[in-house]
Formats: structure tokens, C-alpha cells, sequence
């Protein structure tokens, strides 16, 4: 069983500041779920969500930090990521200067060891971390990952996976998958529509996306493209909410005519 089936259910989302994370908590509190985010910044998220969420203060590369987050959630949802190529968010142990930023783009490696907030430390080891710390009866496990995992050595993955974020995001799935937890892996073309991070709660949900364009889904990784934060977001709430998503990798990526209302659970149970 992986829908609502409780009033005690209570949704951890890793991740909460991002720009889809940030909409995730939204969507959540939207539908009256309960919500704890797992944030290295309380006064960032008691600000972003107007305190209408519970704060657990935790960094998913410090397992430590992390059963006091875990503990009595039913779901995990995890936005939780680093930028594809090496920047500040990388938190260097030294702030490069200007020929040290030239050989860390032309010594990937070099830069990876370097970096404390690296792909391979926020998208494989601490989404294992997470994984590790997650109640054995959790009922889903939704993990943001993205296109191209299967496609590594074909353009434009390629050059995106120059810093091994994709070879990153799928150790990740795998920790997930190898875990034997229920779990939904959303992969996301290129992210478009925010972050809003100068939003407050009310007028992040009313954010659309552009509504102009539908939203496919697809395995095998095919599918290329833009995907909507917003309709990412949705993804990963309506996950919760439909168990013919529970189990299934998929690619979204927002393409053709818009409907009126999109049908996640023809979406979900389309999936092979
Ligand atoms: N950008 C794209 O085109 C693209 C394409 C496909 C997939 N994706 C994936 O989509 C996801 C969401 O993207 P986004 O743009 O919403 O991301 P984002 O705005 O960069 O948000 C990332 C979130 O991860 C948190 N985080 C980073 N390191 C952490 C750590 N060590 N411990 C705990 N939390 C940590 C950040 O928290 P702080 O506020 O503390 O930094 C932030 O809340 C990411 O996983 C990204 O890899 C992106």
C-alpha cells in the first residue's frame, strides 16, 4: 500500500529550498499532507514555508545528521542536488583562483576530490546516506534524477556528464532500487519555469507553467527535452498518491497540447 492511508503520514522532503523542492513542500501542504523538510539552513526553510512545516536540520553526506530527520516519516521525497559542472555550490575547501579554475576544467578528477558538495558527494553518497537512514516500512521513496543516464556517452549527456553527475544520480537510483524500499525515479530533461526563491508560499502556487505545453513520459530513456519545475514537482506528490507509480523509472519532459488537467494515474499506469 503507497497511498494516504493515515492521518500519522508524514512527508520528509530533502531538498525543501531548491526550486523544486520548494514546490514539492507547496504542492504537499496544498493537498494537507504534513511535511518535514530536511534543510542544512532552518532559517531559510522556517522562512520560505511561513513555519507551516516541520524543520529537521541535517546535511544527507553526514549520516549522523540524519535519523532525527528520518524518523516516524511514511514518504521521502528527494530534490536534493549540486550544479553538473564544478561552481561555488561545489564548496570548494579553497576558493579557486583563476588558473586553479582552469585546471579543474581541465582535470575533472582533480576537481572532484577537491570538492566537499561535489555530484558524487550529494547525488551518490548522500542519497545512499538517505537511503540508509530511511525506515524499512517507508511507502515511497521519490527521487529526482534526470535524462540521459542511459545515454552517457551520446551528445549532449556527454558533455553534461563531463563531471560524472549523471554517473552520480545513478548511483543514486541504484542505492534506491538496490534498497528493496518502495520507491518512483523521476528523470527530468533540462529544468525550466524557476527557482522561485523570492516567492512566498501563496504566490509560488500559483506559479504555472507557461500553459502551453502537455507533459510526456516515457522509459527507456528517449526522451529529451525541457521540463517544467512545476510539473516535476507534481510528479513527485502525485507519486505518493498513485501506487500504479510505485516502482517505475521514468523520464518527463513537457511536449504537444497542454489539456485542461493532466491525468497522472493514465501517465503512471502507461508506464512499462
Ligand atoms: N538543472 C537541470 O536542468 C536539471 C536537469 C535534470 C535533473 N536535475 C535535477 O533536478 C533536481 C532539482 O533541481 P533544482 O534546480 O530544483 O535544484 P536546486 O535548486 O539546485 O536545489 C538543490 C537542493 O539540494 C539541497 N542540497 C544540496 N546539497 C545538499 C546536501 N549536502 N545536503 C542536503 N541538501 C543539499 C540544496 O539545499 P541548500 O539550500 O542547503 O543548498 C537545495 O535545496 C536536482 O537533483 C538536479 O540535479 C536538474
Amino acid at each position: 500500500m503507497t497511498s494516504f492511508d493515515s492521518v500519522e503520514d508524514l512527508v520528509l522532503v530533502a531538498g525543501a529550498t531548491g526550486g523544486v523542492g520548494q514546490l514539492v513542500v507547496g504542492k504537499l501542504l496544498e493537498k494537507g499532507l504534513k511535511v518535514r523538510v530536511l534543510t542544512r539552513n532552518a532559517a531559510k526553510a522556517e522562512e520560505m514555508f511561513n513555519q507551516r512545516v516541520e524543520v529537521a536540520v541535517g546535511d544527507i553526506r553526514q549520516p549522523a545528521t540524519l535519523p532525527a530527520a528520518t524518523q516516524d516519516i511514511s514518504h521521502i521525497i528527494s530534490c536534493t542536488g549540486t550544479t553538473a559542472f564544478p561552481s561555488a555550490r561545489w564548496e570548494f575547501e579553497q576558493s579557486p583562483n583563476l588558473i586553479e579554475w582552469g585546471i579543474t576544467f581541465l582535470n575533472p578528477k582533480s576537481s572532484e576530490a577537491k570538492a566537499k558538495n561535489s555530484p558524487a558527494k550529494v547525488d551518490a553518497q548522500g542519497v545512499s546516506n538517505l537511503v540508509a537512514a530511511a525506515p524499512r516500512n517507508l511507502k515511497r521513496f521519490v527521487f529526482v534524477s534526470s535524462c540521459g543516464i542511459e545515454r552517457k556517452n551520446q551528445f549532449p549527456f556527454s558533455v553534461l556528464n563531463a563531471f560524472g553527475v549523471l554517473d552520480a544520480k545513478q548511483k543514486g537510483e541504484e542505492s534506491i532500487i538496490n534498497s528493496g524500499l518502495p520507491y518512483t525515479i523521476i528523470r527530468p530533461g533540462r529544468l525550466i519555469d524557476g527557482p522561485y526563491t523570492s516567492y512566498d508560499l501563496n504566490t509560488l502556487l500559483k506559479a504555472k507553467t507557461g500553459g502551453k505545453y502537455g507533459v510526456v513520459v516515457g522509459t527507456g530513456d528517449t526522451l529529451s527535452g525541457d521540463t517544467s519545475r512545476i510539473d516535476v514537482a507534481n510528479a513527485c506528490v502525485e507519486s505518493l498518491l498513485h501506487p500504479s507509480s510505485s516502482r517505475k523509472i521514468f523520464e518527463i519532459v513537457n511536449q504537444g497540447q497542454r489539456p485542461p488537467a493532466i491525468n497522472w494515474e493514465t501517465l503512471f499506469s502507461g508506464l512499462k
